[in-house]
């Protein structure tokens, strides 16, 4: 069944995310009908377009013209949304610099955007656990918590989408998640690119604050976390919170790539890190003694996300007196390709008893037909229905910072070859990440 009545209003909607990841997203919506011709959308910004000139500007297909609209300025918008329909919710998209969140919000709230209002809010939200809580304090003056939508895009992913799934819908999996049949968890993040041309967002960030603060941390709690009493938000959120409490940091180093000092806008003494790579530990009766181990980074050689579940061997007896035998694994591919794998032991065939991993793979783009949905499509298609499952609380973004507050702008990064996975700084087996890199390639 099709959305319908809503408007979507897009503050900043001149800006780059507006053009490049929302108006496809929502596009995506109107043609494939999850959102029905009675829904608009709403352009906003400083920048003078007319209607027309807005359209041409982010590429409107023709059919879609009664749907999109641009007004300039705050002066008269609530006005202009009441004038495009009759609107049972209206949903309204930040895209615009982290600073200007809490003063639109709050000038929103005064120009008539009360109630039947939804706010989505893009990261960063703040930039340590401060101006996070500041911006929660600001926004909660005027809204509510259930009107507020703060994205972590990494959670709309599918294959993130399917760990809950993975683990409480599959009765092999659940008894064996703790630690005393799990040896580690390993989460990898590459990327290919340095940091192009957002070297000025970048520089003030560094990877801590990009990467491992929001999405690498909502991913360790959907890893880890008990299972939620039923599917709501607000149950998802409560054992999320837990993993966070528990959580602690045990080590951290960081490094940058060589060459980032000469990318453009960055200044020649930076020490921002492009890389880091860190231990935790969750300190519950379920995870209490495991290690997580998170590695992510810029300009590493390639575009990779996966988690990797190390099983603890089998005893030294039968098939492993050498002690020889690789650990069961389950990897989660995220990206670029999607799927899981499951490494488990196997005769070679003719041996007497020589033994190999193997893999069985499941992989999305062999299994189901069709195209899987862009992350903006799923955020923006549950804003409008309400549903804040793949959303962060205050709480959740308040107390991320928290736990990695130790660790943001440590300064002395060490320099690493562009294009490689730098040396390990820590004595960790890590898990070559390319090993299972091609099992959902085709
Ligand atoms: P831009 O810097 O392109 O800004 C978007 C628009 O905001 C501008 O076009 C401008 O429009 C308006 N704007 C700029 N400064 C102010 C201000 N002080 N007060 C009010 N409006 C202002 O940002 P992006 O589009 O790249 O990103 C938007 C948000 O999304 C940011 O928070 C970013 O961190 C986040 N984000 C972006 C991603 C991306 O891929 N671009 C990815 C993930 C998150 P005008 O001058 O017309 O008012
Ligand atoms: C964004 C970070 O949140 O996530 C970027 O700001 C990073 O620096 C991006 O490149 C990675 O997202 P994805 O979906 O490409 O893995």
């Amino acid at each position: 069944m099709s959305i319908n009545c809503s408007a979507i209003v897009i503050m900043g909607a001149s800006g780059d995310l507006a053009k490049r990841k929302l108006i496809p997203a929502l596009i995506a919506l109107f043609e494939n009908g999850t959102i029905a011709g009675d829904c608009m959308v709403l352009g906003n910004g400083r920048s003078d377009y007319t209607d027309e000139s807005f359209r041409e500007h982010i590429g409107l297909p023709a059919e879609l013209s009664d749907n999109v609209y641009y007004h300039q300025g705050m002066d008269g918008l609530f006005d202009r949304v009441k004038g495009l329909g009759d609107f049972n919710k209206i949903i309204v998209f930040m895209a615009l610099p982290p600073a200007a969140y809490g003063n639109t919000a709050e000038a929103l709230y005064r120009e008539g955007f009360q109630d039947n209002v939804r706010i989505i809010i893009e990261k960063p939200f703040g930039v340590n656990y401060d101006s996070a809580r500041k911006l929660n304090d600001h926004l909660k003056k005027f809204y509510s918590e259930t009107q507020i939508y703060r994205i972590d895009h990494y959670l709309a992913k599918e294959a993130v989408q399917n760990i809950l799934v993975f683990r409480f819908a599959n009765s092999i999996f659940f008894p064996v998640w703790n630690s005393s049949n799990i040896e580690s968890i390993q989460i990898n993040a590459f990327e290919e690119i340095g940091v192009e041309s957002r070297g000025a967002y970048f520089d003030k960030s560094g990877i801590i604050r990009d990467m491992v603060q929001n999405h690498l941390l909502q991913l360790l709690a959907l890893l880890t976390m008990e299972a939620p009493v039923s599917l709501d938000p607000e149950s998802i959120r409560h054992q999320k919170l837990n993993i966070l409490r528990a959580l602690s940091i045990k080590d951290c180093h960081i490094q940058q790539y060589e060459g980032y000092r000469s990318e453009e806008t960055i200044p020649d003494d930076s020490e921002t890190e492009t890389y880091a790579e860190l231990k935790m530990n969750i300190d519950t009766y379920r995870w209490t003694g495991m290690p997580v181990y998170i590695r992510t980074g810029k300009a590493v050689g390639r575009k990779l996300t996966n988690i990797v579940i190390s099983f603890k061997k089998v005893p030294q007896l039968l098939f492993n007196k050498d002690g020889k035998l690789d650990n069961n694994r389950i990897i989660f591919h995220i990206q670029p390709q999607s799927g899981i794998t499951i490494g488990h032991s196997t005769k070679i065939p003719g041996s007497d008893m020589d033994i190999t991993t193997t893999d069985m793979d499941f992989c999305y783009a062999t299994s189901f037909d069709g195209t899987v949905p862009e992350a903006y499509q799923k955020l923006l298609q549950d804003a409008m229905k309400g549903d804040q499952t793949l959303f962060v609380s205050a709480e959740e973004t308040e107390l991320s910072w928290k736990k990695i507050a130790p660790y943001l702008d440590m300064g002395s990064p060490l320099i690493y070859p562009k294009g490689q996975i730098p040396l390990s700084q820590m004595e960790v087996n890590w898990v070559d990440p390319d090993k299972y890199a091609n099992s959902c390639r085709f």
